[in-house]
């Protein structure tokens, strides 16, 4: 393993001027696919990843859809009996998806799609999974928008991610180790709010997710039409 962070890194730092968007990210996490599960299970994600999806209180019969779904760690946590479609730009990352889900014995339709140009028509989910993808993707106001479209008014979106807080300045240490870690699997200096305005989305829910709140927890939901903005229920941070 230590040999496949390494040449991870070294092609991370190596490419990063001559790729951009969608094809460094394949290139990338197509290099950390086979490592994934190991490092991203290790930082001890999955209660931050249950209570997101809990919160969403799905049903059988709903219609899901995991965004830059990875690997598929997500998959355990959906209830059963929901239908769920996933999608991500890195062959190498929904390979492993579909292995999961076939071991669980889980019928999933994955696509390999771009966050920023669903193929799916408006109003086509009743909730979506936006878990360690909107510091990842390149253009995420374009992915946010995305997801608001083709969720069903009345639909919930699970976020977890790390963004700085509202108002928050990123220090000069971690504008520079933004550099690196940009180049390798995310940026890590990233504000959600700027990336909502205009979508009609309301936030229901903002919470510390992780690792003392650098990582958070959000969900939000689509008005019903003629439904008017309602305040969050709770807002922590
Ligand atoms: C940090 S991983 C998160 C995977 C999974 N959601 C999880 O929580 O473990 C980021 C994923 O986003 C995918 N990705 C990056 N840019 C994307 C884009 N523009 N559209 C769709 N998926 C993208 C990568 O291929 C990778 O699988």
């Amino acid at each position: 393993m230590p040999w496949v962070i390494g040449v991870t890194l070294a092609a991370g730092v190596a490419l990063m001027p001559t790729l951009v968007g969608r094809d460094r990210n394949r290139v990338l996490y197509t290099l950390w696919a086979p490592v994934y599960d190991a490092l991203v299970g290790a930082a001890g994600f999955t209660g931050a990843r249950r209570r997101s999806i809990d919160r969403l209180e799905l049903r059988a019969g709903d219609r899901v859809l995991l965004v830059g779904a990875g690997t598929g760690l997500d998959l355990d946590l959906l209830p059963a009996g929901v239908e769920v479609t996933a999608i991500d730009v890195t062959p190498a990352m929904l390979e492993r998806l579909a292995r999961r889900a076939a071991r669980a014995g889980r019928p999933v339709s994955a696509e390999i799609q771009d966050a920023r140009r669903l193929a799916f028509p408006d109003v086509s989910f009743d909730a979506v999974v936006l878990h360690l993808i909107l510091a990842v993707m390149p253009q995420p106001e374009l992915g946010m928008k995305e997801a608001a479209r083709v969720l069903r008014p009345g639909g919930r979106i699970a976020i977890f991610d790390k963004f700085l807080r509202a108002g928050e300045q990123p220090s000069r240490a971690r504008r520079l180790l933004n550099l690196v870690t940009r180049a390798l699997f995310s940026d890590i200096s990233r504000r959600l709010e700027p990336l909502l305005a205009g979508t009609g989305l309301v936030v229901e829910c903002d919470e510390p997710g992780a690792i003392g709140g650098a990582y958070r927890s959000v969900m939000l939901s689509k008005p019903l039409v003629g439904e008017r903005s309602r305040p969050p229920i709770r807002k922590t941070l």
